[in-house]
């Protein structure tokens, strides 16, 4: 598969409906403004060297003065959208863990079966025994198969680690897909997952991980964000704090996880704090809801989670009415979310979350950037950004890319200017 921007011209015509253009980024999407997407209907668009350069109506279209070199694609009846950008994955994993999943059919819960040295504790078991070349092969599939998918840019969490060896690995790996230059990823520390054998429970684990892993985890640059899964039986708000606090000294933003099966103050703690976002939100009280309204935390929903636990679906319909730039990301993961289908996470959105189609677009495109500060690069299709994006099968608006929930929906996907399919 092809790395790096591609050299060369490329000009897309005739497109039924075109996503994300204009003159240049959009830095994030809030509230009503999410329904204002840009769309163009029966456009063109320019790449040079894999960036866009040009776009727009075919009404005022300029014609090919220089055929030199030039591919040239018809994209009649088609819609152009920028490629997703994937704000949430645990990509970086040893394997799955179907074996849980038939657990679950037969009546035991995600909890029970984490008290039972089950899901992230099992997924850390199998990982430090992985060596770092082959978590990298495993990893580096997963991460081509998302992008056959029309994923364009990523985040990946350590957490399967949870001593500073693996710790370190995970994110060695995950910093070696991403200087395969085939798309942006960024990484994210989260120690604090789970608290494993000998540690007697979250304050002294934490104070570990703050003290000897972070230290060594920034040092190496192998860490964009830090995270850490802020719930009942996992860390609570003092170790959110003290790791937080610390990370912000040696620069990392926050993404946490949190109120994924319960509501404790934890949100307002992240947005009181600066946090980039706060991912999960299956519980969400009113009070969250008005702290996230009155700072610049994002949201993040994660329905595959939803889907595949069975929990509830984050309100995100409340959250966009209350003014918030809501992001959409999978959750990739061996427990809680084993998909990385970003379109069916998009049309979940809409189906279980309240939101028009525009705005489940914007969600996994737009604010999924914003949400890994890489709104410059990706998320639409601006002059300058990367030429990132799906061409899909022939769909009559942009709102039946939507409504086709589940079903393939790019006919090819082009990658920093590389056709990939
Ligand atoms: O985002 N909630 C915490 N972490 C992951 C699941 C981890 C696992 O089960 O392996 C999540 O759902
Ligand atoms: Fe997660």
């Amino acid at each position: 598969m092809e790395s790096g921007f591609a050299q060369g011209r490329l000009l897309i015509k005739d497109i039924g409906h075109l996503v994300g253009f204009g003159p240049a980024p959009i830095q994030r999407l809030e509230g009503s403004e999410m329904r204002s997407l840009p769309v163009i209907e029966d456009a063109w668009l320019a790449i040079e060297d894999g960036r866009v350069i040009d776009g727009g109506s075919m009404v005022d279209f300029p014609g090919i003065v220089d055929w030199n070199q030039l591919e040239v694609l018809d994209a009649t009846g088609r819609v152009v959208l920028p490629s997703w950008v994937d704000s949430h994955t645990h990509l970086v994993h040893a394997s799955s863990r179907e074996g849980e999943f038939v657990d679950r059919i037969r009546g035991l819960s995600y909890q029970e079966i984490a008290a039972r040295g089950g899901g992230i504790l099992n997924s850390a078991k199998v990982l430090r025994e992985m060596s770092e070349d082959d978590l990298f092969d495993v990893s580096l599939a997963r991460m081509e198969r998302l992008m056959t998918m029309g994923t364009g840019a990523i985040e990946i969490k350590s957490g399967y680690g949870l001593d500073l060896d693996s710790e370190l690995k995970m994110l060695r790996v995950a910093r070696r897909l991403g200087a395969l230059d085939k798309i942006p990823v960024k990484t994210t520390f989260l120690g604090c997952h789970a608290v494993p054998d000998p540690w007697d429970g979250p304050a002294s684990y934490t104070r570990y991980m703050v003290e000897e892993v972070l230290p060594a985890v920034t040092e190496e640059g192998l860490a964009d964000h830090v995270d850490i899964f802020c719930e009942d039986g996992y860390f609570g708000l003092e170790e959110t704090r003290l790791l937080l606090t610390q990370a912000k000294l040696r620069g990392l933003p926050a993404k946490v996880h949190v109120n994924q099966f319960t509501a404790g103050g934890g949100v307002g703690l992240c947005v009181e704090m600066g946090a980039l976002s706060v991912d999960h939100l299956e519980i969400l009280e009113a009070e969250d809801v008005a702290e996230l309204s009155s700072g610049q935390t994002i949201p993040v929903a994660l329905p595959l989670c939803s889907l595949f636990l069975d929990l509830p679906f984050t309100p995100c319909r409340t959250l966009v009415d209350a003014g918030c730039a809501v992001a959409i990301a999978t959750d990739f993961n061996p427990g809680s979310a084993p998909s990385g289908n970003m379109h069916l996470a998009a049309s979940l959105g809409c189906l279980k979350m309240g939101l028009e189609p525009l705005e489940a677009i914007a969600a996994a495109t737009v604010n999924g950037a914003a949400a890994l500060n890489l709104q410059n690069e990706v998320g639409g299709l601006a002059v300058g950004q990367e030429a990132s994006l799906m061409v899909t099968r022939p769909l009559r608006s942009v709102e039946e890319a939507m409504y086709a929930f589940g079903d393939p929906l790019a006919e090819r996907v082009l990658l920093r200017g590389n056709w990939i399919v």
